[in-house]
């Protein structure tokens, strides 16, 4: 990629304290099972964004609330270290942080409960602390886990302004407004997620595509469903479709494949490049992401993508 000067992504969404058990199998409801390890990792689906971002090298900024304790403080400072910039997250002391319980089985597969805490009381403040730093901005990274409103009304002044909109609908809540979709350039499902906004089974790449044109459809420029190991397909507003097969790596723990995706699609797009080189950027960070353990510990480097797009090519 070439150089970044003035070119700026903000995300505005959620930071979590992740508790990770690492299980042998995931337990069956009512079912209580000996896991191996727990681990605190910072994560949370804005936070994790941000960092992949910050991580292939684009300035980043973060806007967002945590509790005034411990979680919160420790969450800042991992976002400090990876170069994200943290004047925009406030600090609540009438709330806990952001916690998510995740449990990680030996295939990889997981469960995660989000306990909303700061970021369910993201609301207007946080909004003018982003709308101030808009006009710097290219790119806004937007998620589920902060309230639908403060969601709208972000894609709503970035869309005014000029500024691309890429929203992962995690965790997925629909249906979404019908006045939320035209007002965001990039939208990135996942199979279960593109199901229930398309309100029809996701279960191979033609229904994949088949949602992804449901949701250009309804306003959006370009939609792309992300199928783990079957890859992704999407579709645009001017009627073309694609779909490119996954990276072959061993997979460990899939939790912030999703948010290393995001990153790397919009880190390359930051930098000009083409959609369907960009889609390749960010399979390439969710591939790695998945080959280590834990959400933000996780996140590659540039050099990590870069070295897994040539090994392919
Ligand atoms: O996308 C992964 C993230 O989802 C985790 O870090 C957890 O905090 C939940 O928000």
């Amino acid at each position: 990629m070439s150089d970044q000067s003035n070119k700026y992504a903000i995300v505005f969404g959620s930071l979590n304290m992740d508790l990770v058990a690492t299980v042998p199998r995931l337990p069956l409801p009512g079912e209580t099972i000996l896991g191996d390890r727990l681990l605190t990792i910072p994560g949370g689906k804005g936070a994790n964004q941000a960092v992949a971002l910050a991580k292939l090298g684009v300035p980043t900024a973060i806007v967002g609330r945590v509790g005034a304790d411990s979680f919160g403080t420790a969450l800042c400072e991992q976002l400090a270290t990876a170069g994200v910039e943290i004047t925009a997250i406030a600090s609540d002391d009438s709330v806990a942080s952001g916690v998510a319980l995740i449990a990680v089985d030996t295939q990889g597969e997981n469960q995660i409960i989000v306990i909303p805490g700061a970021n369910g009381q993201v609301g207007q403040p946080d909004l003018d602390r982003l709308i101030s730093r808009l006009p710097q901005a290219n790119f806004l990274l937007l998620q589920l886990e902060i309230p639908l409103a403060a969601v709208g009304a972000a894609a709503q002044a970035a869309h005014q302004q000029g500024v691309q909109v890429v929203l992962d609908p995690a965790p997925v809540r629909a249906p979404l407004p019908l006045d939320l979709y035209p007002l965001v350039d990039i939208l990135t499902p996942n199979a279960i997620e593109a199901s229930q906004l398309a309100g029809f089974p996701v279960t191979d790449q033609k229904s994949a595509i088949a949602a992804a044109q449901t949701l250009c459809d309804r306003g959006v420029q370009t939609v792309i469903v992300t199928l783990g190991g079957a890859g992704i397909v999407w579709a645009t507003a001017a009627g073309t479709i694609g779909q490119l097969a996954a990276y072959p790596v061993t997979a460990i723990d899939t939790v912030a494949a999703g948010d290393a995706f995001n990153g790397g699609l919009v880190a390359a797009l930051v930098d000009g490049l083409p959609l369907e080189t960009a889609l390749r950027w960010g399979m390439a960070a969710g591939a790695l992401a998945t080959t280590q353990v834990g959400a933000q510990a996780s996140l590659p480097d540039r050099a990590a993508v870069q070295t897994l797009l040539d090994s392919v090519r």
